[in-house]
């Protein structure tokens, strides 16, 4: 499916951080809420049913590009109360009538212009943080059950009525070979019905069920949190390709064994000594970071333009255009320079405060000066698919 282009902001989308977080402001949400409880906020965005139709919603759900599972609950089959099916979506499957059913489409910032809006409204959390915004369309009844999720979200109404009950329980214990995680003693202490435009945050691990009221839909705002496992074994797998370790085992006092076979003490010594001087830097982690954070999911791919102008239309168009970055793309920066979709960036000192803003806001206004070295590169990224000509904001 090719991602819809240039959309006009919903001007629902540019009133609202007034009242996005219920009053309170950026700061005063991190400080009191952030990872540490929830918060109901009614009328986060007034007036909203959602970013996308329930027929384009099926459409990607329907779509083999996008990530999609269909969830349904059947109480009275026994052993398989619940059923999960993942993506693509059969149009017979979303017009199922005999049992509560919801669709899930992941990603929905990366097709739907719009979505791509909502998503980034979320940037007072760093975009290193933000993982992706999912739509769920449940008919009366559907959800995906009590469970818990190892991140932060934002659930967002769009249509209709959800009910919301959450809990913080101490015990996580889960249904055995459910297909999806339920929470096999979901004991809720708060409960809620969220209309159009509520929304409710949760940190992670607090036990959550939204039942539909009716025909609904959701937007989970959905934030990453990688593990020390995954983190480690990413850092090694980076630093492999960058260790440079001199020397070469040798043993020129090897003594006789009276067994061949036993890999001796002396061994496993000048072993370890070499594996010691394996070091890494600050500068390291942060290079890794930079690249780790920024690297495309291995399902994104990019699109090149068709028909690229010429660098000369190109220039012309972003002086008086301004350039957005696409929505697939990830542009951040650290003490180790600036990293986009996974790559470093190398720039003219000059260029920096220019970069800055692009990272920061994703687009870069047209009508002010630009180096033709940042021109340049910016006419690489359009040609690899990375951003277009045009600014994308208010
Ligand atoms: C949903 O939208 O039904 C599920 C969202 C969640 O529980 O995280
Ligand atoms: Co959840």
């Amino acid at each position: 499916m090719q991602a819809e282009r240039r959309p006009a902001v919903p001007t629902i989308m540019r009133a609202m951080m007034t009242t996005l977080l219920g009053g309170l402001s950026p700061r005063q949400f991190l400080e009191e809420y952030w990872q540490k409880k929830p918060l109901l906020v009614r009328q986060a965005v007034p007036g909203f049913t959602g970013v996308v139709s329930r027929d384009t919603l099926f459409d990607l759900a329907c779509d083999p590009d996008v990530e999609s599972r269909y969830v349904r609950y059947q109480p009275d089959t026994p052993g398989s109360t619940w059923s999960v099916e993942h993506g693509p979506q059969t149009r017979g499957r979303l017009r199922g009538k005999k049992h509560p059913w919801t669709v899930l489409v992941q990603g929905l910032n990366l097709w739907v212009p719009a979505g791509d809006k909502l998503l980034h409204s979320f940037d007072f959390i760093p975009q290193a943080r933000l993982d992706d915004l999912m739509v769920s369309y449940a008919v009366d009844g559907g959800g995906v059950g009590p469970h818990f999720d190892n991140y932060d979200v934002f659930l967002l109404q769009g249509i209709g009525q959800r009910r919301w009950q959450i809990a913080d329980q101490d015990d996580r214990s889960l249904v055995e070979d459910a297909p999806l995680r339920i929470l096999k003693n979901f004991k809720p202490a708060h409960d809620w019905v969220l209309e159009p435009g509520d929304m409710l945050y949760l940190p992670p691990h607090w036990a959550h069920n939204g039942i539909a009221i009716g025909e609904c839909t959701t937007y989970s705002i959905g934030f990453r949190t990688p593990t020390a496992q995954e983190l480690g074994s990413e850092f090694l797998a980076w630093m492999q390709e960058r260790l440079c370790l001199d020397g070469v085992y040798s043993d020129p006092e090897l003594e006789l064994q009276a067994d061949s076979a036993m890999i001796g003490p002396k061994m496993i010594d000048q072993i370890e000594q070499m594996l010691n001087r394996i070091r890494w830097t600050r500068k390291d982690v942060a290079e890794f970071v930079g690249e780790y954070l920024t690297e495309p999911k291995s399902h994104i791919f990019f699109e090149p333009p068709e028909k690229a102008i010429s660098r000369k239309a190109f220039e012309r168009t972003v002086k008086q255009q301004g350039f957005a970055l696409d929505a697939r793309s990830l542009l951040l920066w650290s003490e180790a320079g600036f990293h986009l979709n996974g790559e470093p960036v190398e720039f003219d000192a000059a260029d920096r405060d220019m970069l800055a803003e692009l990272a920061h806001r994703r687009s870069l206004k047209g009508g002010q000066a630009m180096s033709a070295g940042l021109l340049d590169m910016l006419y690489i990224w359009y040609e690899d698919g990375f951003g277009h000509p045009g600014e994308d904001h208010e």
